[in-house]
């Protein structure tokens, strides 16, 4: 009798995680999800200092290769890099974001001309540079994740210009699924229940808002990364392949309450 192999749901599929500071980051979370389910993994960080915490959970330094999003150049070098050392990839986790504290604090009127933009140019614009700088690198079919927020639609307290970014980010999911379509390329955003990582933190007031998105779960229990993560290993599989340019909520039911 022939033995079949198992395969498991992304055998074969290379992923590149973007965002992945510490083990409580939703990048990891989602690095998790995929390993288990069979998927070899390729890491970015945003500088050394970050790099030095990613070493921590990914020993093979090979994986690692640095990418700071706010400079074109560091994107171009990232992808060069990665197309020289492993070839195509199937898919890209995009889990990043940036606003100044003072940004995110009290009322949006005082937000700054150069805060808003840095928001926009971290945590909206980068997604379109990195489609831009990885489109030649991506397999046909494959898949783009990002993670957005709530505060996309509500206004939620101290958020402010995070929220229009995350607004614009999800434009942009749209925008980039029609026209990355012809390569095959699928794009999609995860609109993630608030965990508590590095990024939540600069939030004036995250335990307020952490307490209240717990206790707004059906279980009254928070969502963990592993579980963001699960969604997101199911957008970057075969599973999903009918799912284009869309926003999923994986927050334990925090936007119907
Ligand atoms: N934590 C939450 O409650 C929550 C909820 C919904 C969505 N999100 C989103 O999930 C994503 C990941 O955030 P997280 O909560 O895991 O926090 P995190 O702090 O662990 O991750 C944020 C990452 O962004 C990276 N980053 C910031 N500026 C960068 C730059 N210039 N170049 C490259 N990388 C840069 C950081 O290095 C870090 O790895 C973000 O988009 C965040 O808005 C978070």
């Amino acid at each position: 009798m022939e033995v079949k192999k198992v395969e498991k749901l992304l055998s074969g599929k290379k992923i590149l995680i973007m965002g992945a500071a510490n083990k409580r980051s939703i990048a990891w979370g989602c690095a998790q999800a995929m390993l288990d389910n069979g998927a070899e993994l390729i890491f970015t960080y945003q500088n050394e200092r970050l790099k030095k915490s990613l070493l921590r959970l990914v020993s093979n330094e090979e994986r690692l290769v640095e990418c700071d999003v706010s400079k074109d150049e560091s994107i171009a070098q990232a992808f060069a890099t990665i197309s020289e050392k492993f070839g195509k990839i199937d898919g890209i986790v995009h889990a990043i974001a940036f606003a100044k504290k003072d940004e995110l604090a009290g009322d949006i009127m005082n937000s700054s001309r150069e805060g808003y933009a840095l928001a926009q140019d971290i945590s909206a614009y980068s997604l379109i540079a990195v489609a831009k700088y990885a489109i030649k690198l991506l397999k046909n079919p494959a898949s783009i994740v990002t993670l957005t927020y709530f505060g996309s639609e509500r206004a939620i307290p101290n958020y402010n210009v995070m929220g229009v970014a995350k607004a614009a980010l999800e434009a942009n999911v749209r925008y980039l699924a029609r026209d990355m379509a012809k390569y095959g390329v699928r794009v999609n955003a995860i609109s993630a229940g608030a965990v508590k990582t590095l990024a939540v933190t600069g939030v004036k007031d995250h335990g307020e808002l952490l307490r209240i998105s717990e206790e707004r779960t059906v279980d009254g229990k928070s969502v963990t990364t592993k579980e963001i993560g699960g969604t997101a290993a199911f957008l970057v599989s075969d599973l999903s392949t009918g799912v284009v340019g869309d926003t999923i909520y994986v927050d334990k039911g925090v936007h119907l309450i």
